[in-house]
């Protein structure tokens, strides 16, 4: 009985173990998380009846270790050596040449890998089991955060496979990847919680925690990186021969660790991971560069508390502090009214940034920022920068507060902020607020809209402020004579822009949709709502049921389509541009995706509870083409009350044919009415 108990909870553990390896280090989950979960209570309740069979390496064991009064010290028994600093192709390139001096010229080939801005730990195996973690502290002692690190669900507690040295250390980096510490911020908020700074402050204070838990309920992670010291037989000859090991034995190793043959292939790779930065899923502050071979490693040795064998390379800083001057409130092509911080210049993320978005004035609440605080602007890729938080030590007296307001910055029309909205928006319609008109040309012309080569922000402004230009149809109305009044705008370039905007008549119905600035209408949704109904009076002809009917769009952006296509305004501009010969080529409305999609349906006699013109809109619609005169092809007629030879024709087709009633009937049950 006890060993069929103990076969069972050796049996779960193993299971658990695979596949928290497949979802935490392999990022390739076998199974769903119910599975994982019912497999996991029954360990539990296994564990609880027979708690004699409890191990300290059951998967069960990872929470559960009291709260600490304090850490205690660890003596590294290798030294935790920090990195040379590189920041240039020059500094590299003597760093190589002296190490190539130091080896006599002999051929060196390199590791390359992220060098991850989180934290250092050192993690001791011992017969395969995790015996003990501890952070790098001044190099030579550390802290021992072995109940902490046992929380992390990617650090294996027991190792897997062959050849497990008896005793090893193995360090690595532990952190929050970006999307993690978005979620965790986004529900802590939610629940009036403590929000983290930035993804590495988070992984250093959840590590840092005297209590288990709380480090348990962050999101770490790690990625181990290189070896301390080994006891056993097992000598790898290289970095990437290491890393290899280590990734067989369960531990978690960057994918992104490559093999370069000469220090060319290392400045391709640290530009290729500083294009890529932005979109990498973690936090980075550079690049490590790494003598491959072990044997080379050994002979270079180190300096003080450097090693010569390995250097960063160092990207411009993402983060760095400064003073808001004040705050200025930008109004978009929606209306929204978005606070923007203006920044004493700073240097960060390779580029001086005076600006930072703000969002909204809920983001404005959570910072807690006032006039003249320090702050802590990041930027992050190709991001807009942002104020990530703000120094409150540093906070002058009287710094004033921000406030939203009243009435619009540019047209001075009220400013409302709807109950429970995080948005604010200026109450004026679009064509009324020179803001928002600014901002909706700008739309239009963009790239991805109707792309007008040349016509960009300043020109716009200039447009709108002499009057030349209201609504997007207004540029396809603008003449040679018109932009020669303009300042600062020759006869070529005048030429150039015409020409931009008769190249830009020839378009696709998704571009032409998206062009619009519909509320809520983004590239993807104006791509399905083309591919929906392949044309434009079906789209304007939608009710909401019908639009609902389309992939992606909910209640939200088919109430915003129906309320941009019901105002007369809108309307007019869109009629105008197709008349100025906006056009593109015809595309088939997606099969079968509207209930009358290839059906023809004519419309005779009359019709009491709605124009023929409503129901002509209502049958386009739902797909339908509505045609003037009946023929064997005709799908359906309605006929209404005085009815004459259309009624007769389709009789003597065969053509069913409903009277308004039917019609009424027809149209509430595809939601239509
Ligand atoms: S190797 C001798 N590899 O950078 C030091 N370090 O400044 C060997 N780091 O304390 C370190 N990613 O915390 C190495 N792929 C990587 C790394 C990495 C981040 C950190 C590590 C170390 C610091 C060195």
């Amino acid at each position: 009985m006890g060993d069929e108990v103990q076969a069972r909870l050796e049996g779960l553990r193993a299971q658990l173990d695979h596949h928290n390896h497949c979802y935490h280090v392999l990022d390739a989950p076998e199974i769903a998380d119910a599975e994982y979960d019912a497999l996991f209570d029954e360990l539990i309740a296994l564990e609880a009846a027979h708690p004699e069979h409890i191990t300290q390496d059951s998967p069960s064991r990872r929470v559960g270790a009291a709260p600490l009064a304090e850490f205690a010290a660890v003596t590294h028994e290798v030294a935790m050596l920090s990195l040379e600093k590189t920041a240039t192709p020059e500094e590299l390139n003597d760093w190589a040449n002296r190490c190539r001096t130091r080896l006599g010229d002999e051929i060196m080939a390199f590791c390359c890998e992220p060098k991850i801005d989180g934290v250092a730990v050192a993690l001791i195996y011992e017969h395969g089991r995790l015996a003990q973690a501890a952070t790098r502290g001044d190099g030579r002692t550390g802290e021992d955060i072995t109940a902490n690190v046992r929380t992390i669900p990617a650090v294996p507690l027991r190792l897997r496979g062959d050849g497990v040295p008896t005793r090893f250390e193995v360090r690595g980096e532990v952190y929050i990847a970006r999307r993690d510490f978005a979620a965790f911020n986004e529900r802590a908020q939610q629940r009036g919680e403590r929000t983290l700074v930035n993804p590495r402050n988070g992984a250093a204070g959840s590590l840092r925690q005297l209590d288990p838990k709380l480090t348990a309920s962050r999101p770490l992670t790690i990625y181990c990186y290189s070896l301390g010291w080994v006891e056993g037989d097992w000598r790898p000859q290289t970095q990437m021969e290491a890393l290899e090991w280590l990734a067989a034995w369960g531990l978690r190793t960057n994918p992104e660790a490559t093999l370069v043959a000469d220090l060319d292939a290392c400045q391709d790779y640290i530009d290729d991971i500083a294009q890529r930065r932005g979109s990498l899923a973690y936090d980075i502050d550079g690049v490590v560069v790494k003598v491959n071979a072990l044997d080379q490693q050994q002979r270079l040795g180190a300096v003080t508390r450097k090693p010569r064998w390995a250097v960063a390379y160092k990207y411009p800083a993402q983060e760095a502090t400064t003073q808001v001057l004040g705050v200025e409130f930008q109004v978009g092509r929606t209306g929204a009214i978005t606070p923007v911080a203006k920044l004493q210049p700073v240097f960060v993320g390779g580029v001086t940034v005076s600006n930072a978005t703000l969002h909204n004035m809920d983001e404005v609440a959570r910072l807690d920022l006032r006039i003249g605080d320090r702050v802590m602007v990041r930027r992050a890729g190709d991001v807009i920068p942002q104020v990530a938080s703000v120094i409150t030590e540093q906070r002058p007296a009287d710094a004033p507060t921000i406030e939203l307001p009243e009435s619009c910055p540019a047209c001075a029309s009220p400013v409302v902020r709807p109950e429970g909205e995080a948005v604010a928006r200026c109450s004026a319609a679009p064509t009324r607020c020179p803001a928002q008109r600014k901002e909706g040309l700008r739309h239009f012309a963009s790239r991805l809209a109707m792309d007008i080569e040349g016509l960009g922000e300043k020109l716009i402004d200039q447009l709108v402020e002499n009057g030349l230009v209201r609504t997007p149809a207004d540029l396809y109305r603008l003449r040679d004579k018109n932009l020669s009044e303009l300042p600062r705008m020759g006869e070529k370039s005048a030429h150039n822009l015409l020409d931009a905007l008769q190249a830009s008549k020839s378009t696709t119905l998704a571009r032409f949709i998206y062009a619009l600035g519909i509320h809520e209408v983004g590239e993807a949704t104006a791509q399905s709502l083309a591919n929906h109904f392949g044309g434009l009076d079906a789209l304007c002809a939608a009710t909401p049921e019908v639009l609902e009917v389309v992939p992606d769009v909910g209640p939200i952006v088919a109430e915003k389509v129906t309320a941009y296509f019901d105002d007369p305004d809108n309307r007019a501009v869109v009629e105008e541009l197709v008349k100025a010969g906006v056009a593109w080529p015809a595309i088939e409305a997606a099969a079968d995706s509207l209930p009358l999609a290839g059906q023809t349906w004519v419309l005779t006699g009359a019709l009491k509870r709605m124009s023929r013109n409503e129901a002509k809109e209502k049958l386009t619609g739902l797909g339908a083409k509505v045609a003037g005169s009946v023929s064997g092809k005709t799908a359906q007629v309605v006929a209404g009350p005085g009815a004459g030879s259309k009624l007769a024709k389709a009789e003597q087709l065969a053509v069913p044919v409903m009277d308004e009633a039917g019609f009424m009937d027809f149209l509430s049950i595809h939601n239509a009415l």
